[in-house]
């Protein structure tokens, strides 16, 4: 497919599911639809979603050991063993996979290839990719926590002490988010990487723009309607507790940029499970990164061996005893 049609395919959904919240409500008056029945649907289809794909992956058998190693593994005593890019034991891997969870260990050590004169192929460290997901996940996982605020009462300190450091710079009234900037210079960065680089365009699908697009979406109704549109943060709560407590009340006066924030997010929800958003979990479960490089020291049995009949040494032995003691064969057993 012509890369630029993945982007146009993934801008026109999105486009298309802001038009149909907009519609929906605006329009035709379909509150308790866009405010209740789709939330709970996707919630329902993401929790299920999710744990069936999580299943799957945990029963797929696993014939080899192959933890992908960056390192010298452990040998002899004299070699150095490097613990985490080689990781031997449960405690190594476990210590690797925090690092690669909570810091992109393995991003961190991305490398662009490029044709020098020559044509020679040289490597050099880059680190944008890293910056800009780090980026991007720590402020999204702060706004989903900060999001709190509208469905717990009284709201946790907590949540309130993240929400007044996020907003310490009291920039703007009412006061903008530092992880909201952020957020949409993270995404975007992220989607023009994907559309201005050519080789990162050829491979790029409309799973790859579409998340990134609805992701970018959510971010800036949830902005246009803290800054700009002003709703009403009383009804929201209202909508948001009734919710959680599955006896959800519907108020008439949220406006329509709510309705489409909260359509994209319950589409993103319905969706993630089907998509590659799916890494989050399948980081856990992907044998090259929760396997230890002890292949030689404990053996791993591939679950697909079936019974082979085998003849021992010792039944060898037994069978040809006696004409290999006459050619002086040395045996084990006399
Ligand atoms: C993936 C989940 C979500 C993301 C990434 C997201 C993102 C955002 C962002 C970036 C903002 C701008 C202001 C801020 O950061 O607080 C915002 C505001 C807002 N979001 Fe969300 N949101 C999500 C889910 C929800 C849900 C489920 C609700 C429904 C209760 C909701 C309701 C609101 C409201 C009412 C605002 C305006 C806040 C204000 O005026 O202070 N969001 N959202």
């Amino acid at each position: 497919m012509n890369p630029w049609y993945s982007v146009l395919i993934s801008l026109f959904i999105v486009i298309g599911l802001v038009l149909i919240a907009l519609i929906g409500v605006g329009s035709i008056g379909l509150n308790s639809l866009f405010g209740v029945y789709i939330p709970y649907v996707a919630f329902a289809v993401f929790i299920i979603g999710f744990i069936w794909r999580v299943v799957e992956w945990a029963r797929a058998p696993v014939p080899f050991k192959i933890p992908t190693t960056g390192g010298q593994g452990k040998s002899l005593p004299w070699m150095k063993h490097e613990k985490l890019d080689s990781p031997f034991t449960t405690g190594q891997v476990i210590v690797r996979m925090l690092l690669e969870v909570f810091l992109f260990r393995s991003l961190f050590r991305n490398v662009k290839g490029e044709l020098r004169g020559g044509p020679r192929l040289t490597f050099a460290s880059s680190k944008w990719l890293w910056l800009f997901g780090i980026l991007f996940h720590y402020s999204f996982l702060t706004i989903v926590l900060r999001h709190l605020r509208f469905f717990t009462e009284p709201v946790p300190q907590w949540v309130q002490l993240i929400s007044s450091l996020d907003g310490f710079f009291e920039i703007l009234v009412p006061t903008f988010f530092l992880t909201d900037a952020a957020f949409l210079l993270a995404a975007t960065l992220l989607f023009l990487r994907r559309v201005v680089i050519p080789q990162v365009r050829y491979i790029s699908l409309p799973n790859d723009y579409f998340p990134l697009l609805l992701i970018l979406g959510i971010g800036i109704s949830g902005i246009l309607m803290r800054q700009v549109f002003h709703v009403d943060l009383e009804k929201v709560k209202e909508l948001a507790i009734g919710l959680a407590a599955f006896s959800p009340t519907v108020p008439k006066e949220l406006g329509s940029v709510f309705y489409v924030h909260l359509f994209l997010v319950s589409v993103l929800a319905a969706y993630i499970p089907w998509s590659k958003i799916m890494h989050a979990a399948g980081v856990f479960m992907s044998p090259t990164r929760n396997m230890a490089n002890n292949n030689r020291a404990v053996r791993h049995i591939n679950p697909w061996n079936y019974p082979v009949k085998v003849h021992t040494y010792e039944e060898y032995e037994d069978d040809f005893r006696a004409k290999m003691k006459e050619v002086g064969l040395p045996v084990d057993k006399e």
